[in-house]
Formats: C-alpha cells, sequence, structure tokens
C-alpha cells in the first residue's frame, strides 16, 4: 500500500489505516476474537506499518488494540487522543495509554478538549520521544478556524478533519494551509460514519473507475479522498477483517484526476 510521509513530521503512514469508534469495543471473547481479526488484517500489509486511530472516548477500544498488538507493537503506527477537561485527568489518560502501548505516535487533542492544559504534557513527552507527533482533531466545520490557528502558531503536526464528497469544507482553507505548513492531514469518518455507504451505485456506474483499481463503493469513496495530495491517511472503521482488506486495496495508485472526482460527486448526489 502507499506510504505517505505525515507532512514536515517525517513519519511514514500507510494510505489507509483503521478507526476504531464504535468498532473495537470489547465486552467478551468473541468481541476480542473479532477485533484481533480486523488488526490481522491490517497488518497483513508486509509493505510497513498499520496505522490505527483510538481514543479513551471509545470504551475499551485502547486496551483492545493494545492486546492485538502484543508481539507486533513494531508493525504498527498508533494514533490516539487524551480527551479531559483538565491536566491532571489527562496527564492520568495519557501515561495509562502509554502503559498500553509503550510510545504513541500521534497524541492527539480529541476536539481540541482542554488544548491549553494538555499541550505542555504532550510537548515534554515529545521532548522524551515517548510521543512522535502531536496532533488535533475535531468533527466539526465550525472548529476550522479553531485548528488553523493551531497550526499557525506551530502547536500541532498533524491533524484530524473530516472529508468526503459531502462533508468538503476543509478545501478551502485548511487543506491549502497544512500543505503550505507542512501539518500531516488524517481524515476522518471517511465513508460518513456509514452514511454513504448505505446506498451504492450499481455495477455499470462503478465499473469506468475499475481500471483505478477499485471495484466497490467503499473504495471508490476511499480513493477520492486519497486523490487529493494534501491528504496523508483516511481511518474508516470497520467490526469486518474482509472490509479492511478491501479499504486497504483502495490505497494504491493510480489515484483519481479531477475528472474521476467529480464523476465520484454526481454518484453520491445521485444516491441522495
Ligand atoms: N473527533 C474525532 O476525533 C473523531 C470523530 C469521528 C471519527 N473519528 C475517527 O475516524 C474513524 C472513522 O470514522 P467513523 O467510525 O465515524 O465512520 P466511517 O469510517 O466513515 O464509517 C464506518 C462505517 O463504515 C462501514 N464500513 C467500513 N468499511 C466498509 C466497507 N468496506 N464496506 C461497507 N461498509 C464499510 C462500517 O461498517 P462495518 O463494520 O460493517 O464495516 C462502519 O459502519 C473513527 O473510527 C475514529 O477513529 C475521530
Amino acid at each position: 500500500m502507499d506510504r505517505r510521509q505525515l507532512g514536515a513530521t517525517g513519519l511514514l503512514v500507510p494510505a489507509v489505516g483503521l478507526g476504531t469508534y464504535r468498532v473495537f469495543q470489547a465486552g467478551n471473547d468473541a468481541d476480542r476474537a473479532r477485533c484481533e481479526a480486523v488488526v490481522d488484517a491490517a497488518c497483513s500489509d508486509h509493505s510497513g506499518v498499520a496505522l490505527f486511530d483510538s481514543s479513551p472516548m471509545y470504551g475499551n477500544a485502547e486496551s483492545v488494540l493494545a492486546e492485538s498488538l502484543v508481539d507486533r507493537r513494531d508493525r504498527a503506527f498508533v494514533a490516539t487522543k487524551v480527551w479531559a477537561r483538565n491536566r491532571a485527568m489527562g496527564e492520568q489518560q495519557i501515561e495509562r495509554a502509554l502503559g498500553f502501548f509503550e510510545r504513541v505516535d500521534i497524541y492527539q487533542i480529541h476536539n481540541l478538549l482542554g488544548k491549553d492544559d494538555h499541550l505542555p504534557y504532550l510537548r515534554h513527552l515529545k521532548g522524551g520521544g515517548r510521543v512522535r507527533a502531536i496532533g488535533a482533531t475535531h468533527y466539526l466545520p465550525s472548529a476550522i478556524g479553531d485548528l488553523l490557528e493551531l497550526m499557525r502558531h506551530r502547536e500541532v503536526d498533524t491533524v484530524q478533519v473530516p472529508y468526503h464528497p459531502l462533508e468538503r469544507s476543509v478545501e478551502a482553507e485548511l487543506l491549502p494551509e497544512a500543505e503550505r505548513l507542512g501539518i500531516g492531514v488524517i481524515v476522518m469518518t471517511p465513508l460518513g460514519s456509514g452514511r454513504l455507504v448505505e446506498r451504492t451505485p450499481s455495477p455499470a456506474e462503478l465499473a469506468p473507475l475499475a481500471e483505478f483499481g477499485v471495484y466497490t463503493w467503499s473504495q471508490v469513496l476511499l480513493k477520492w479522498i486519497l486523490s487529493d495530495p494534501r491528504v496523508h491517511a483516511v481511518i474508516p472503521a470497520t467490526r469486518s477483517a474482509d472490509h479492511m482488506r478491501e479499504n486497504m486495496a483502495a490505497g494504491n495508485p493510480p489515484w483519481f484526476t479531477g475528472d474521476e472526482r467529480m464523476y465520484v460527486r454526481r454518484l453520491v448526489s445521485r444516491l441522495l
């Protein structure tokens, strides 16, 4: 799979990773086995490491992910988050996650909550090497201004934002500024939290895109995002090892040109 340099961080990430929101809460052995199978699929691409995104907001997803990564932590690029209203709670969360993962590749401030409390501690950890990059996330277009401020003040190395054919707010200012500043961009909710894959175009409508190595609607949507070179990775969530493999196959060139991207947008609007 394609690997992309995450802005100016010097870190390489696979173009398609795994989001763990809602899908990695495991209450029993069957759930844990299912999650491990998805991690197995994510790690099956032997050209490098697999990318995982988690958060303490996602129930026990961080610990379930860490258990699935036992003996293969070196083959994983772990992005997780601090989601706490104050510094003390944040430090506790961060230390717990570092206990799970040994080190965290990107430590993100979830929805910018308590950012001024958490940034100094994250900078301290980055200085010591337990954190490799600092990021911030937000799911609302109304937070783009706050993300831009952090980016311009060089407080973050990466941002995680929504981007898909029906949510293109980042195109106006955030993506150009990320490119200019060398900020890594990870795309959350690439399938519209599942909404975009509830209905799919016909096989005949998808056929013209087969020459780009994408055969399913999910693959087409992921390739649509990754064909914007200012994006470094997408992190679709899935409970299914088969879907994980299917999604990873969208992370290879050739990329869509403007024509195919326009065609996909028309397909999306017809499904509404
Ligand atoms: N504020 C934040 O920081 C924030 C907010 C939102 C999300 N995120 C991150 O972004 C990640 C992704 O967002 P999301 O989980 O909301 O939604 P998403 O990735 O856009 O969509 C997930 C849904 O798509 C389905 N899906 C995945 N691959 C598929 C395939 N190949 N074929 C058919 N269906 C497929 C999944 O169902 P199956 O299980 O059946 O595959 C699941 O229902 C999250 O997990 C999280 O890591 C961060």
